[in-house]
């Protein structure tokens, strides 16, 4: 039955079709979906941490409000992921484990220090910014839970962009303090927002199969390249300078030219070298040693119920 299910299967991608958890797929299919649907679930538990770090000392109640809004949809991101890697067969226990043994990734994005206020306000512009650019198209990714989960997260990712740029134009109408807070904050935050499409094409070994199988949409550097042609008007209405002397339209390509990002910073981070990555993984391992407790007392409750309706 073997040629049949992969014939079933191939035809199902080739028509635009959902895979769903009860359809056979191949095992590589599998492992893949896995990988990628982990590693963006612990992308938003872990980038709870750089934002986290503002909400007791936001300048507002109202700032606070919108940050604390947005940290909470992150867990949920998280934990809505977790539930459709689980369709594939995989343990979200297991999963936390390898998060926090380094054997499987997170974004890099996250392992950058979020030093000032203006931090808040850029990570939703450019981050969030990203973030929506490379997941809108996996709303019409081929494995079904995979990209409903898009779909709703993608409308909340909106709202934190929205608040993120309405944050910095308030900053930018501030004193001229405020704006050089903004300013030193995007310098810092372009280049890594720019490495979170991951690897160029020409290096990215799973771009190619995960096109195939449709999967991926569009590949790392045609995103990127779409991110960069979105947000540069959008900083010409901030009033903010993005650190790139190369950047510029060029009419021939529609699309603007941009100088070369540093691979080695970015292979420097994603191996774990980066400034925060000990810190965040150390955070991590933290919380899930002292919520032992929570998920022991979660389980005994359940066993009790178990055995009180079994009697
Ligand atoms: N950070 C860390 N690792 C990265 C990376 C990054 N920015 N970009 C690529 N990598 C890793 C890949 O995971 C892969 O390693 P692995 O084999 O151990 O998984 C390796 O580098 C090669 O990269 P590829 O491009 O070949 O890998 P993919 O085809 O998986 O593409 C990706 C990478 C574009 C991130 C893709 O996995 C993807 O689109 N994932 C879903 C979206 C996602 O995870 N986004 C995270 C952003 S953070 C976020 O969304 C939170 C929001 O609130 C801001």
């Amino acid at each position: 039955p073997q040629p049949d299910l992969r014939r079933h299967f191939q035809r199902t991608i080739e028509r635009d079709q959902r895979i769903e958890p009860r359809d056979w797929l191949p095992e590589e299919y599998r492992k893949t979906m896995i990988r990628m649907i982990a590693q963006h679930a612990h992308s938003e538990i872990i980038g709870m941490q750089p934002e986290g770090n503002w909400i007791t000392r936001a300048p507002s109640l109202r700032r606070k409000a919108i940050l604390l809004a947005k940290v909470q949809d992150e867990a949920g991101h998280g934990l809505y992921l977790y539930s459709a890697a689980e369709t594939l067969g995989a343990d979200r226990a297991e999963l936390t484990e390898k998060l926090i043994s380094g054997k499987q990734k997170y974004s890099s994005i996250f392992n950058y220090p979020t030093l000032t206020f203006a931090d808040v306000g850029v990570i939703g512009w450019l981050v969030d910014g990203a973030a929506i650019c490379n997941q809108v198209p996996l709303c019409r990714s081929s494995y079904g839970p995979y990209a409903r989960a898009m779909i709703r997260i993608c409308k909340e990712e909106s709202f934190h962009q929205r608040q993120g740029f309405e944050l910095l134009l308030t900053m930018m109408r501030g004193t001229p303090r405020q704006r050089d807070m903004v300013q030193d904050a995007v310098d810092r935050w372009w280049w890594p927002s720019l490495m979170m499409f991951g690897p160029p094409d020409a290096e990215s070994p799973h771009t190619e199969q995960s096109m195939a199988w449709k999967i991926k949409r569009h590949t790392n550097d045609e995103l990127r390249q779409r991110f960069v042609d979105m947000t540069v008007p959008q900083a010409e209405v901030l009033g903010v300078s993005l650190p790139d002397p190369e950047l510029k339209w060029n009419a021939e390509r529609g699309h603007y030219d941009f100088g070369e990002i540093d691979w080695s910073e970015f292979k420097q981070v994603v191996s774990g070298n980066g400034p925060c990555n000990a810190q965040r993984v150390a955070h991590r391992r933290a919380a899930h040693t002292d919520g032992a407790w929570v998920r022991e007392a979660a389980a005994a409750h359940a066993a009790k119920r178990a055995e009180a309706s079994a009697a």
